[in-house]
């Protein structure tokens, strides 16, 4: 089973980076499944402009960094998005590279680990309501990382209560996981 961290923020100095990383270290020695970091900053997926629906382009595309998207996205059976929020909402860059692909997300449990002013509520529930288009099978557990009170000047620095709650969220991914793919 392999599971995609994926940072969604591309910005220069993002403090997204910090948190995906905190993810992987937490994920060091499970036993379940392979967690691999998937950013979103090393594909470059250009804004969508294909006249070829997504959804409908059966994995084919033209543009080669697209490709290389979809293959990264599809090698996996779920997801953790590292998310920040933007305009309380989602992330334009990342929203768009979830448009950019179709059947690879299609069925497949994903989790949340978002950070923000107030935790990046706003843009892990637009998130559930667009990962729903591809039936995706989002946890109810999710994080809500603190911009004001969990980072410094390293990036983040979560309170005491989050490694438990990742561990949980871990454990119900890779459950889930292996009940689809049975
Ligand atoms: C375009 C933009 C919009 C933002 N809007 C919000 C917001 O609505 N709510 C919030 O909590 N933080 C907001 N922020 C602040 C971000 O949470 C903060 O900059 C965070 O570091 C962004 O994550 P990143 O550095 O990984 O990109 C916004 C930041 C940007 C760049």
């Amino acid at each position: 089973m392999k599971i995609g961290v994926i940072l969604g923020s591309i910005r220069e100095g993002r403090a997204g980076e910090s948190v995906a990383n905190w993810v992987m270290e937490a994920t060091t020695g499970r036993e379940a499944a392979t967690y691999e970091l998937i950013d979103l900053k090393e594909f470059n997926v250009p804004l969508l402009e294909s006249s070829v629906v997504p959804g409908a382009a059966n994995k084919q595309y033209d543009d080669e960094n697209v490709t290389k998207w979809s293959q990264a996205i599809d090698a996996c059976d779920a997801y953790i998005l590292v998310t920040p929020e933007y305009n309380h909402s989602v992330p334009g860059g990342m929203k768009n590279a979830f448009d950019s692909l179709g059947s690879e997300w299609a069925g497949k449990p994903i989790a949340f680990v978002a950070y923000g002013a107030a935790g990046g509520t706003r843009s892990v529930e637009h998130w559930r309501t667009i990962v729903a288009n591809f039936s995706m099978y989002d946890l109810r557990n999710q994080i809500d990382l603190n911009l004001f009170t969990e980072f410094g000047e390293n990036g983040v620095q979560p309170n005491e209560r989050r490694a438990g709650e990742l561990e949980g969220i871990l454990g119900e991914l890779e459950t889930i996981t292996a009940q689809l793919n049975k």
